[in-house]
C-alpha cells in the first residue's frame, strides 16, 4: 500500500498551504518541498504559537521527517535561521537536503534586484530573494549544487570561477558595484557549510523508499499554479514549477506514485507582485478584505492585491493539476459581507471564456462575468458541514459544481483547530 499526497496552491500563492500541510502532517511520515525557495512563506498557527516557514517543510511543526528536494533553491543563511527557529520551539530538526538542490549565492540576490530595477514599471515584483537568477543559472549549467557547497575543495574553485563573471555582469550591464568578492563569499559560505553538511541526502531515494514501504508522504507545494514558469501568467511568474507535474521532477519520483492531490483554494483571490488579475478589487471593499484576511506577504510584508474568487482560474488549475479534492481556506474572511461575487467566466471582446487563455496579454484584457451570492455569518463552532450557514454551504457547493472537484477541507481561521475535515 502506498500513500502519497500533493498539497499545492491553486491560485497565485498564499492560499494557506502551510496550514493545510500541517493539518495533513499528523498522519504523514515524511513531508517534502519540491519547488521554489525562500520566496515562499508558509504559516502554521498552533494555539498561541505562529511558525513562518520559508524552506523547511511545514511538517516540522508536527516533528516529522522533512525533505528539501532537488527542485528547491536554498539560501543557506535563511535555512540556518529557520533551523534555529524550529529548535527554539523545542522541536527536533529531522531534515534531509538533496545533494542536487541549488544554492542561492549573493550574486543571485543582487542580480534579482538589479534586473527588477532595470525593468522599471514592467517589473515582476519578485521577492528579491535571488530565486529567478538561481534557477536561470541552474538551467544554464552555471549553478552551485548543495553537494558542491558542502565540499570546500570543490566550492572554492567554483566560487572563484563564478564570482568574477557575476561581478562583471552587475558592473557592465547594470552599472552596479558588486557587494561581494570571491573571498568574501568563500568566507561566508564556508562558515555555513559545516552546519548544514550533515543534512546531505539523496531525497529521491528516500522519498521513493518511503512511498514503496507504505509510509504516508506529503508533498508541500510552494507558490501557486498561476505562478508556474510555463503555465502561469508569464512573465509575471516565478522560476520553478508549482503545479503537480513539478513534484515528479522536483522530488525525483515516477508518475504513478501519487494518490491524491489537494488544491488549496482561498475563498477569494489574492496576488502579490505584478501581473494580470481579472477579479481584482480596489477601494473600500478591497481594504476590508485585506484587513479581515491580514493580506500582507509572509515573506516580504507587501500588501497583497485582493479580488473575488475566479472560476476560470480554478477550472484551469484543475486541468493542470487534476485535483482529487479541494481545501477551501479563509472562508471566515468573507463573514459579514452582504454580497459575495464569483467570476464564472471571462469576456474577451465578443468571446466568453471558461478557462484562462494561454497568452497573458489576452488574460490582461479579460473582463469578469460575475454571479452574486448572499453573504453569511459563520458561527463560533463548526464541527460538521451542516453547522455552516445555508449561504456558505451554497457558496462551497457552487465551487464544487463549477470545478468538478469535491471540497474536503474547509478552513475558517488560521489556527489548526479551525478546520472542518470532510475527508
Ligand atoms: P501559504 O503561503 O499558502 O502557506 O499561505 P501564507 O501562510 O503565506 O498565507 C496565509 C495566511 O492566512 C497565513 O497568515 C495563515 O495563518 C492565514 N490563514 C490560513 N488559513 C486561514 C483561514 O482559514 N482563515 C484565516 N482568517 N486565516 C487563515
Ligand atoms: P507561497 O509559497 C505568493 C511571486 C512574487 C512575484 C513572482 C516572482 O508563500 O505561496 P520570485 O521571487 O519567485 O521570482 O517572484 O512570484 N511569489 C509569490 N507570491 N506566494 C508565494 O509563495 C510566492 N513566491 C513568489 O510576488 O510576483
Ligand atoms: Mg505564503
Amino acid at each position: 500500500m502506498m500513500s502519497a499526497r500533493i498539497v499545492i496552491g491553486a491560485q497565485f500563492g498564499d492560499e494557506g498551504k502551510g496550514k493545510i500541510v500541517d493539518f495533513f502532517s499528523e498522519k504523514a511520515s515524511l513531508v517534502v518541498r519540491f519547488n521554489g525557495g525562500n520566496n515562499a512563506g508558509h504559516t502554521v498557527v498552533v494555539g498561541e504559537k505562529t511558525f513562518k516557514f520559508h524552506l523547511i517543510p511545514s511538517g516540522a511543526v508536527q516533528g516529522k521527517e522533512c525533505c528539501i528536494g532537488a527542485g528547491v533553491v536554498i539560501d543557506p543563511r535563511v535555512l540556518l535561521e529557520e533551523i534555529e527557529m524550529v529548535k527554539k520551539a523545542g522541536k527536533t530538526v529531522r531534515l534531509f537536503i538533496d545533494a542536487r538542490s541549488h544554492i542561492i549565492m549573493p550574486w543571485h540576490r543582487e542580480l534579482d534586484g538589479a534586473r527588477e530595477q532595470a525593468k522599471g514599471d514592467k517589473k515582476i515584483g519578485t521577492t528579491k530573494r535571488g530565486i529567478g537568477p538561481c534557477y536561470a543559472d541552474r538551467a544554464s549549467r552555471s549553478g552551485v549544487r548543495f553537494c558542491e557547497f558542502v565540499d570546500p575543495r570543490r566550492f572554492r574553485p567554483r566560487v572563484k570561477e563564478l564570482a568574477a563573471r557575476k561581478a562583471a555582469e552587475l558592473e557592465k550591464l547594470y552599472g552596479l558595484k558588486p557587494g561581494f568578492s570571491a573571498e568574501s563569499v568563500i568566507k561566508e559560505y564556508t562558515g555555513y557549510a559545516p552546519k548544514l553538511r550533515d543534512f546531505l541526502a539523496d531525497c529521491s531515494v528516500k522519498v521513493n523508499n518511503a512511498i514503496n514501504s507504505g509510509k504516508n508522504v506529503l508533498f508541500e507545494g510552494a507558490q501557486g499554479a498561476f505562478l508556474d514558469n510555463d503555465f502561469g501568467s508569464y512573465p509575471f511568474v516565478t522560476s520553478s514549477h508549482p503545479i503537480a507535474g513539478g513534484v515528479l521532477v522536483g522530488a525525483g519520483i515516477g508518475i504513478n506514485k501519487i494518490e491524491a492531490c489537494t488544491g488549496v483554494v482561498k475563498a477569494y483571490t489574492t496576488r502579490v507582485g505584478s501581473g494580470p488579475f481579472v477579479t481584482e478589487l480596489s477601494g473600500k471593499l478591497a481594504e476590508r478584505i485585506r484587513k479581515a484576511g491580514a493580506e500582507f506577504g509572509t515573506t516580504t510584508g507587501r500588501p497583497r492585491r485582493v479580488g473575488w474568487l475566479d472560476l476560470p482560474l480554478l477550472r484551469t488549475s484543475h486541468l493542470l493539476n487534476n485535483f482529487s479534492d479541494l481545501a477551501i481556506t479563509k472562508l471566515d474572511v468573507l463573514t459579514g459581507l452582504k454580497e459575495i461575487k464569483v467570476c464564472v467566466s471571462y469576456k474577451l471582446g465578443e468571446k466568453e471564456l471558461s478557462l484562462v487563455p494561454a497568452d497573458s496579454l489576452k488574460l490582461e484584457e479579460c473582463k469578469p462575468v460575475y454571479e452574486s451570492f448572499e453573504g453569511f455569518e459563520l458561527p463560533e463552532k463548526i464541527e460538521q458541514f451542516s453547522d455552516l450557514p445555508e449561504n456558505a454551504r451554497a457558496y462551497l457547493q457552487f465551487i464544487e459544481k463549477e470545478t468538478g472537484v469535491p471540497v474536503k477541507i474547509v478552513s475558517y481561521g488560521p489556527k489548526r483547530k479551525e478546520t472542518l475535515n470532510l475527508l
